[in-house]
């Protein structure tokens, strides 16, 4: 419950302008720990760097809801643009995308939704070069649309080109997971970085540790690719316990983590043999992104006063 309360107040401090303003301004060297740069080319050099501790990574172009055609286009261009970016540097271009940020809920033509015609685009570019597209889960209000789309693209390009995310604060996810089985789906579970109401998420941090847990373990049982995308040690731990117990091996399954956090434990993995991903965001619009980071941990509103003070 305190979470939520700490969540709360930090995402309603933070959509406020002019707190915007000042943190844009004085907080880009903090902001450096969670974003990788706001180039493709610094994000790239992020992917060589991770790639020598034998880490993989999801690259992300910052962006959110867009409310028209051309600035959606654009952004779904800037994407193709780093994923044929990626393949020329020798990359496999993995990466993730936010169905809001390429038009998700305009109509255009024919009643089309704009998001899914860029989501084709770009899963389709993701599979001729061998890469893969995560449609990243935004707010509770885009799951049925997101989940709709997820399988028409499934449908179209394949499981291997394209997978999407379930959160376990969302008292519906269990019932999504087992809806998707029939397409084998490759699905990154997540706790949940929104703040949602209480009708339809657990207000409960043990709760949603609960349901993360369930989620995992069903999904690799019935026989599908799953994301574990947590810095959770101890479920991090009953992951590795249960794959182990269930003779899951350990290729249909990967650890997955955010850029800038426990870097340590993402090494260690690696080390032992895990498949590790890290989720790399870049880009300008950072600012949502970033404010969604600091509220999930009271320690970091710390790190980024100490930060705008020296910066
Ligand atoms: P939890 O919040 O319980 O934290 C466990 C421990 O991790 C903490 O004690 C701390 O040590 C460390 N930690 C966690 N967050 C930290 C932070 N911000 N700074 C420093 N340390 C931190 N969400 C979503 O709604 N849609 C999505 O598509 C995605 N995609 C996604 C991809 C990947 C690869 C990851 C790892 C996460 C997401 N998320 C997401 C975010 C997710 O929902 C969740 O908000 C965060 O992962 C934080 O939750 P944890 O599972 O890490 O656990």
């Amino acid at each position: 419950m305190l979470d939520r309360i700490y969540r709360a107040s930090v995402l309603g401090v933070a959509g406020r302008k002019p707190i915007e303003q000042l943190v844009r301004s004085r907080a880009w060297s903090v902001a450096q720990r969670f974003v990788a740069g706001e180039s493709s080319a610094s994000a790239i050099a992020a992917v060589q760097e991770l790639a020598r501790d034998g880490i993989l990574s999801n690259l992300d172009l910052l962006g959110e809801f867009v409310d028209n055609v051309d600035a959606a286009n654009e952004f779904a261009e800037k994407i193709l643009a780093i994923q044929n970016e990626a393949a020329a540097a020798g990359i496999r271009p993995y990466l993730s995308v936010k169905l809001s940020s390429v038009g998700q809920g305009q109509a255009v033509e024919y009643g089309e939704d704009l998001g899914y015609l860029n989501a084709r685009r770009i899963v389709g570019n993701a599979r001729r070069l061998g890469g893969f597209v995560c449609l990243d889960m935004e707010d509770h209000l885009r799951v049925d649309q997101t989940l709709q789309q997820f399988r028409a693209l499934v449908a179209e390009f394949g499981h291997e080109s394209v997978g999407t995310v379930l959160q376990s604060y969302l008292y519906r996810s269990e019932a999504d997971r087992s809806d998707l089985d029939d397409l084998r789906p490759n699905l990154r579970i997540v706790k949940g970085a929104y703040l949602e109401p209480g009708s339809v998420a657990m207000p409960v941090k043990a709760d949603v540790d609960a349901s993360y847990r369930r989620l995992v373990y069903a999904h690799l049982k019935a026989g599908n690719y799953v994301n574990v995308a947590t810095h959770d040690p101890s479920i991090i731990d009953d992951a590795k316990m249960f794959v182990l117990s269930h003779g899951i091996p350990k290729t249909q399954f990967e650890f997955q983590m955010l850029y800038g956090i426990r870097r340590d434990l993402q090494k260690s993995l690696a080390a032992e043999g895990f498949t590790v991903r890290v989720y790399l965001p870049y880009g300008r619009d950072w600012y949502a992104y970033f404010s969604r980071r600091i509220a999930e941990r009271p320690a970091n509103v710390m790190f980024v006063l100490r930060g705008m003070m020296r910066g």
